[in-house]
């Protein structure tokens, strides 16, 4: 007997140990931009996720939504000779530091896993440079939907608006009553998210198309983009006194609060909505942004791995592969308000706004219009996106006519091709 238990401490003690090495080895620093409640709930899923599997996790979150404060971070990093493991990348800046050949590749893994059979040609495109794959795809995000207070909707005898003519409507009617018709944080990508929408709502899916992923002239210096203009000077004077520099949660909890009625925002708002008991679809609706149903925006979260040593690739590949598994996908997307990136996880366990989602994704697919967000870096490279973003926030924060933006647009544009 005393020999088993002997044998057995001896056993723990070497156990104990091999496992302290393998979690010393085994570690990954995560660089990211998820520190709201909501997105902070999802990074605890690929946390723990990974720790099962011996993996540990050193967190290194960059506050910021969009991820442009993350993406200099990680610049810095990467410059100064010392990059993350790791790293959050929105789709065109996966195409950036794939070119630079900065990005670990992961196409033996791919391969062994069969990402290739389940991951959507739309994604791969951004995944796979040059045959290798370069980063693992975690979610499906759609940005353009209008998340609604049905409360404050029903108590005013409101229904959800199908075009920007319906939106303005409902808003005339919010603000005449003093209620808030539309709660917006003042940062650039926030503005760029409810242009994108404002673009496709407006001009149509050929449009957006012509004007924000092939750049075509006649299309950005249009009448249409003029007319998109003058949505966005309405849309400024629906948006409390207060919305400069406000964070998209906290945008997103007034809705939840009653304080505004509506949202434009990606479905990363569901995280909050969850987060504060309330039900998507039934306490804050999700419907497609004005003039937009029948197109899906999308933008998907990938992880890149920097090469930073052999020591790390075990735990680098781990990574990657947890990240695929058909399991982490839907525990994932659950919690993070997005749909898999994967098209064989059942939408059995997800929300109305998932399941909606879901569906019109597939048609979208099928008829040509799921688009690439420019706000959530899936249209254009990162010096045209800056461009574009600050003649919209301008425009914004200003007095300054339709016209002139739009010449404005085109200017900023050519000088940044
Ligand atoms: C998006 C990102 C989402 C969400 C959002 C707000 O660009 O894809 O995952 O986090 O920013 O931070």
């Amino acid at each position: 007997m005393k020999s088993t238990f002997a044998s057995l401490a001896i056993a723990a003690a070497l156990n104990a140990s091999v496992s302290g090495f393998a979690l010393a080895q085994d570690s990954v620093e995560v660089l990211h931009w998820w520190t709201s409640g909501g997105e902070a709930a999802a990074v605890s899923v690929l946390k723990d996720d990974l720790q099962k599997q011996g993996v540990g996790w050193q967190d290194m979150p960059v506050a910021g939504g969009g991820g442009e404060a993350a993406n200099t971070a990680l610049k810095a990093r990467v410059t100064s000779g010392n990059p993350p493991t790791a790293a959050q990348l929105l789709g065109m800046a996966v195409n950036e530091w794939s070119e630079e050949g900065l990005l670990g590749d992961l196409t033996s893994i791919a391969d062994q896993e069969g990402w290739g059979k389940v991951v959507p040609d739309v994604i791969k495109n951004f995944a796979v440079h040059d045959g290798k794959w370069q980063a693992v795809p975690v979610n499906i995000h759609r940005p353009n939907w209008l998340w609604i207070n049905a409360k404050v909707f029903k108590d005013n005898g409101l229904e959800p608006p199908k075009t920007w003519d319906e939106f303005n409507a409902v808003a005339d009617k919010l603000k005449e009553k003093g209620i808030v018709p539309l709660a917006h944080g003042g940062q650039p990508w926030q503005d760029a998210t409810v242009f994108d929408d404002v673009v496709l709502g407006i001009g149509g899916p050929e449009f957006y198309k012509r004007a924000i992923l092939e750049l075509d002239d006649a299309a950005l210096d249009s009448d249409t983009m003029v007319k998109v203009f003058d949505q966005m000077r309405k849309i400024r004077g629906y948006v409390d006194p207060n919305f400069s520099g406000r964070d998209w949660n906290l945008a997103t909890a007034m809705v939840l609060k009653g304080e505004a009625a509506m949202q434009l925002m990606g479905d990363w708002t569901k995280g909050e909505i969850v987060k504060a008991n309330l039900t998507p679809g039934v306490d804050i609706l999700c419907v497609t942004a004005p003039g937009t149903e029948g197109s899906f925006l999308f933008n998907t979260d990938f992880f890149a791995m920097f090469p930073v040593g052999d020591s790390k690739l075990a735990a680098q590949h781990k990574f990657a592969a947890s990240v695929m598994s058909p399991s982490f996908q839907e525990a994932f997307n659950l919690v993070k308000g997005s749909i898999p990136a994967r098209t064989d996880v059942s939408g059995d366990k997800f929300d109305a706004c998932a399941k909606k989602s879901m569906g019109d994704l597939k048609s979208a697919v099928s008829s040509g219009t799921l688009m690439g967000s420019l706000a959530h870096g899936h249209a254009e490279p990162a010096g045209i996106q800056r461009a574009m973003f600050d003649v919209v926030t301008q425009h914004f924060n200003s007095d300054m006519p339709s016209k002139d933006a739009v010449a404005a647009l085109v200017t900023a544009i050519n000088a940044a091709r």
